[in-house]
């Protein structure tokens, strides 16, 4: 009997635990909840931390609800997510003790206002240095999280992260940018000592181990758990698929739409589905996730290129999210674009013949389409693509700034 015991728990640690079944780490899934001595998972916070915890924070025992929950699409999504574990990640990502000058946190670049976007072309990350490309609005790129907020950290991701998609992790998109000198250009190796020296954090730690410790691991589990909780699927095109019931597409009329707006789905699925299709679904099937678009004939930021060294890649980023566009300007990699104006008139009229032109947007003879929209269309696209913007993402207290 014992052997079956011991047989039946070696079995569930290979089942349950990739990483192994000696952590106690809330994080690495619930195998080891079968060893007598297996941590159980977050005590609420006792009165005597929470004084600690409220001298810097608005927090209380009752955490916010950070599951995603699939609000009817057809292709909607749902995970859930350990609040506690999701709730450090939201204090870290508002946290300036993250960077080298104490003078930038996450949001300083992704603000929830914009979308997790920011305004600028180029952000300004710590020691007065910028960016060298626009920052890219969060809560849209698929989902890279399962239960518990997961070995999460170094799962692959079906959508690889940046501009140059140069991450296929999102232990490894973290750590370059708590690194990046343009950033946060903090190293990551010290970070763990730093957060000891703030009173809340071996507090809010203790939620995710047993032993409480504040590793590296951790600090990358905890903000990839809230970066999985930030999903934005409230827009008025959401709601008019779901009033279309679980089966609807975006290739149907939709009735919540006015004749502008369905005009501009048309046209948006005829012209531009092909590449922006992630933008509705996660799980849109789309044939490539990046694409040279045609901004210019000869690229000073090669994208893709400067990564793989290979020429046919020149030019070519990842294809963002349209989601809450309407909130993200300035536009493209480089924030050349103010408006939505200006991104139309570019399709429309302005696409420039590079030698790694993406098909979809080249003529039959080759040559870089010319979309001729009528004034009407210009301005039906811009109105489907505003159809896009998630108010609740924009304001939900769950993932507001939680620091007094
Ligand atoms: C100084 C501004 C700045 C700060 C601070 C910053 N970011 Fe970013 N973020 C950017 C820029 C710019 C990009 C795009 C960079 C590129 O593609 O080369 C980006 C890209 C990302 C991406 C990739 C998104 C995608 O769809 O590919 C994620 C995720 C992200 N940031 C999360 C974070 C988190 C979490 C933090 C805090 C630990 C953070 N960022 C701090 C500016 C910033
Ligand atoms: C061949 C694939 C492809 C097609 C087709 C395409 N796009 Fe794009 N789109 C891209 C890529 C790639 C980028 C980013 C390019 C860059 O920054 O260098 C982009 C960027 C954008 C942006 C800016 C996004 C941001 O966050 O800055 C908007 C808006 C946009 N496209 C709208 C459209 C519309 C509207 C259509 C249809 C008329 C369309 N696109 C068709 C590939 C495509």
């Amino acid at each position: 009997m014992k052997n079956e015991i011991l047989l039946f728990l070696l079995f569930g640690c290979i089942i349950f635990s990739q990483s192994s079944c000696k952590s106690d780490d809330r994080s690495h899934g619930q195998g080891g909840q079968m060893f007598a001595n297996f941590w159980q998972g977050p005590e609420p916070f006792t009165n005597e931390e929470l004084t600690i915890l409220n001298e810097t924070l608005n927090i209380s025992n009752t955490l916010p609800d950070f599951d995603v929950n699939n609000l009817g699409h057809s292709n909607g999504t749902s995970r859930i997510v350990e609040p506690y574990t999701a709730m450090l990640g939201r204090v870290l990502f508002y946290d300036k003790v993250l960077s080298d000058d104490l003078s930038i946190s996450c949001a300083s670049c992704h603000q929830q206002s914009l979308a997790f976007a920011d305004n600028q072309a180029f952000s300004d990350g710590v020691n007065g240095n910028q960016t060298l490309r626009n920052s890219i609005a969060l809560g849209s790129f698929p989902s890279f999280i399962s239960t518990y907020g997961a070995g999460a950290v170094n799962d692959t991701i079906n959508q690889k992260l940046f501009w140059d998609e140069r991450s296929s992790t999102i232990h490894n998109q973290l750590t370059a940018t708590i690194q990046n000198p343009n950033e946060m250009g903090q190293l990551l190796y010290s970070l763990n000592l730093r957060l000891n020296d703030r009173p809340y954090y071996p507090i809010l730690f203790k939620r995710l181990s047993k032993e409480g410790t504040i590793t590296n691991a951790r600090i990358l589990t905890a903000l990839a758990t809230f970066l999985g909780s930030i999903h934005s699927q409230n827009s008025l095109l959401d709601q008019a698929l779901i009033q279309m019931g679980t089966n609807s597409t975006i290739d149907q009329d939709l009735e919540m739409f006015n004749l502008s707006q369905e005009l501009g789905r048309e046209l948006f699925v005829e012209n531009c589905m092909s590449c922006h299709g992630k933008s509705i679904f996660e799980s849109a099937d789309i044939l490539f996730t990046s694409a040279n678009n045609g901004l210019e004939e000869e690229y000073l930021d090669r994208g893709i290129g400067a990564i793989t060294f290979d020429e046919n890649d020149n030019g070519k980023f990842k294809i963002p999210s349209l989601r809450n566009i309407e909130m993200t300007a300035p536009y493209m990699h480089d924030g050349r674009f103010e408006t939505l104006q200006e991104v139309i008139e570019f399709y429309n009229s302005g696409i420039q013949a590079h030698l790694n032109l993406n098909e979809e947007l080249k003529d039959v003879d080759g040559n870089p389409k010319q979309f001729n929209f009528t004034e009407e269309e210009k301005i039906a696209l811009i109105d489907f693509l505003k159809t896009m913007t998630d108010e609740t993402l924009l304001i939900d207290s769950k993932y507001s700034d939680p620091f007094k």
